[in-house]
């Protein structure tokens, strides 16, 4: 049976991941007559991104899984420091865009290309990170964790509290805000 930990990370793969995709279309798309809502709907994507995966899901695998696979599998170590590095890095770069998004509403179409050309170029970073680590980590994880190892992970993804929100398990509050993104991203994106 698969770990409740490696159940929530590959759940939180699949909530990210659909939060990107809608991203790149939305970006592919433009805003076409809709301006402010285009903002609107893409500053929430960002928003989202920005508050959930960076502060939520990226330190439970670098606090709590991430040190236990690099401890048993040297040879992933040197993958895990990147995938780290990379926690730090998204942390800053979705913060960018966020500023680059502000500068495209408040100065103009001068400032679209650089926001679309960040965006395309971070989602698809973004994207190849998920993919390591659920082609390579997760799986080296599976092979060399033990039930002892698993259980301690487990009730730390259950327990353990993050300094920014009081809590490492998922809050319904970011549910509701996915629905309320895809309620208002325009079809065929979302529902709107
Ligand atoms: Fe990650
Ligand atoms: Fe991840």
């Amino acid at each position: 049976m698969k770990p409740e930990s490696i159940r929530v990370i590959q759940e939180e793969h699949g909530t990210i991941a659909a939060i990107a995709k809608s991203l790149g279309m939305m970006i592919e798309r433009g805003p076409r007559d809709d301006l402010p809502g285009y903002f609107e709907v893409v500053g929430a994507m960002l928003f989202y991104i920005d508050e959930f995966p960076e502060r939520l899901h990226h330190p439970k695998e670098t606090e709590l899984l991430f040190p236990k696979v690099a401890q048993r599998v040297p040879e992933i170590a040197k993958l895990i420091g990147q995938l780290d590095k990379e926690h730090t890095r998204g942390e800053f770069a979705i913060g960018d865009l966020q500023y680059l998004l502000k500068a495209w509403e408040l100065l103009g179409p001068t400032r679209r290309e650089a926001f679309e050309v960040a965006a395309k170029h971070h989602l698809q970073f973004y994207m190849e990170h998920i993919r390591l680590e659920e082609t390579e980590i997760i799986p080296a994880a599976m092979r060399v964790l033990d039930a002892g190892d698993w259980e301690e992970v487990d009730a730390a993804f259950a327990s353990n509290v993050d300094p920014l929100n009081g809590k490492y398990p998922r809050d319904p509050i970011y549910d509701r805000l996915f629905t309320r993104i895809v309620m208002r991203a325009p079809a065929p994106i979302g529902l709107g």
